[in-house]
């Protein structure tokens, strides 16, 4: 199916690349505007310079409320509005032990992580509301539901981003708002390529490593979230506020922990007669 965006305005930050970028090229395909906001410039601006007129690059600073109001109106004035909203920017965060993480570094990955979500979700809702709809999705981790799957900030950041997008989702429904999430599950980018291997070019080694811990057997690609957040950006999903949706290949089903059975069906603990 295509064109399931059709003369859609979306607005995707860190779009530069990894899921913001699948998300831009797949929203594109599908017959959005999109406008691609980001701090990488270069990336950024020819993404935007080979999807061609329905493109737009901004440099955009999620931390910066200025910068993110900029994008929601740059949508506005290039392309007549804004239908949905992609709050995708992210970095890894502050990494190490808990006693010896510094203050700056907690707060700088929640200002990316948390504050940039926030300040996307006020933007769009502040265009969104007059116009009484539209969807804001905000990419938020497997991380955000468990914990042990990210570092703390990370973490922490991320479980904020689910339980925002519940409370936003709660006051915006009365203007025909939707408020949603996508949580991947590890997804091969320079993002995941830079914390496990080293190196944010190595995609096959990071597609390697992914692979082997993932209960399905394969790694994410950045199409893979793009997909749910399809799914939730347009139409289809009406009925649908609130919701945070899982692409993680069952990450979170604990399906790599060893079957704890060997085909042997038995009732364990049941007591017995003495
Ligand atoms: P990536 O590193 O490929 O892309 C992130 C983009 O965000 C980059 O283009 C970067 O320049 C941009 N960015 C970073 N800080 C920014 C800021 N302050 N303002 C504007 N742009 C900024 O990484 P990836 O993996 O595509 O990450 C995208 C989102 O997906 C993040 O929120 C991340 O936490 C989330 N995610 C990724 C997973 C994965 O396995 N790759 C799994 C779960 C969630």
């Amino acid at each position: 199916m295509t064109d399931r965006l059709k003369d859609k305005v979306v607005v995707i930050t860190g779009a530069a690349s990894g899921i913001g970028a699948g998300t831009a090229k797949l929203f594109h395909a599908q017959g959005a505007c999109v406008v691609i906001a980001d701090l990488q410039e270069g990336p950024g601006a020819a993404l935007a310079q080979n999807l061609g007129s329905r493109a737009r690059f901004i440099r955009a600073d999620v931390t910066s409320e200025s910068d993110v109001a900029a994008c929601v109106d740059l949508a506005v004035s290039a392309f007549g509005g804004l239908d949905v909203m992609v709050n995708n920017a992210g970095i890894i965060g502050a990494v190490g032990p808990i006693a010896d993480t510094p203050l700056d570094d907690w707060n700088r990955t929640l200002a990316i992580l948390l504050t940039g979500v926030f300040l996307g979700i006020k933007h769009a809702a502040r265009v969104m509301i007059p116009r009484r709809r539209g969807s804001i999705l905000s990419v938020a981790s497997t991380a955000g539901l468990m914990g042990g799957l990210g570092p703390h900030a990370y973490t922490a950041a991320k479980h904020g981003v689910v339980g925002l997008t519940k409370s936003a989702a709660s006051e915006l429904a009365q203007y025909g708002v939707r408020v949603n999430a996508v949580a991947p599950g590890n997804t091969v980018t320079a993002m995941t390529a830079s914390l496990l291997t080293g190196d944010p070019s190595d995609h096959e080694g990071t597609r390697q490593r992914i692979a082997a811990g993932s209960p399905l057997g394969i790694a994410g690609a950045p199409e893979d979230p793009a997909y749910g957040l399809l799914y939730l950006a347009c139409d289809e999903a009406r009925f649908v506020t609130g919701h945070t949706l899982l692409v993680d290949a069952g990450q979170t089903t604990g399906g790599t922990i060893p079957a704890f059975h060997n085909g042997e069906v038995r009732l364990i603990g049941a007591p017995t007669a003495s």
